[in-house]
């Protein structure tokens, strides 16, 4: 199984449940069902327990992410300068809806609150990287450089 690397990685401990779907994540950017059975088979955790953990933190994705991923901050300083036009303006560009991934799994596109830099409001974030209320031209370069 592709994540038993992981799993020995942390010597199967139970409690090391949070670190290895952090590492499982990290590398497939999703939490596949068939990957949680084998994490419950070798830890001797329940799938019911596995689940409770990955739905708890929203770093977890039970659905496939893209490579790319994009997070327009909705919190209220952003959302009073425009949020939602830049959200529709991202959506436009990449062609999905907030919460969605492109069938080519090239992005992922996400709202979330406040980013701790409401003065450049509104902003995103494409792969951890700012940027203050891109211009539709401005976006789709950086769509260009994304694989
Ligand atoms: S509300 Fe958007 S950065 Fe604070």
């Amino acid at each position: 199984m592709p994540v038993d690397h992981i799993i020995d990685r942390y010597d199967a401990r139970r409690e090391a449940l949070v670190q290895i779907l952090l590492d499982v994540q990290k590398e497939l950017r999703w939490l596949p069902r068939n990957v949680l059975k084998r994490v419950s088979d070798r830890l001797g955790v329940t799938l019911r327990e596995i689940y409770n953990v990955a739905t708890f933190y929203k770093h977890f994705s039970l659905v496939p992410q893209g490579r790319h991923q994009m997070s327009v901050c909705v919190g209220t300083a952003c959302h009073v300068r425009g949020a939602q036009k830049l959200l529709d303006r991202v959506s436009n560009v990449v062609g999905i809806q907030a919460g969605g991934t492109s069938k080519d799994e090239r992005f992922s596109l996400h709202t979330v609150n406040c980013v701790g830099c409401c003065a450049l409001g509104p902003v995103m974030t494409v792969d951890g990287e700012y940027l203050s209320n891109p211009t539709t031209e401005e976006l789709e370069k950086v769509c260009e450089t994304c694989e």
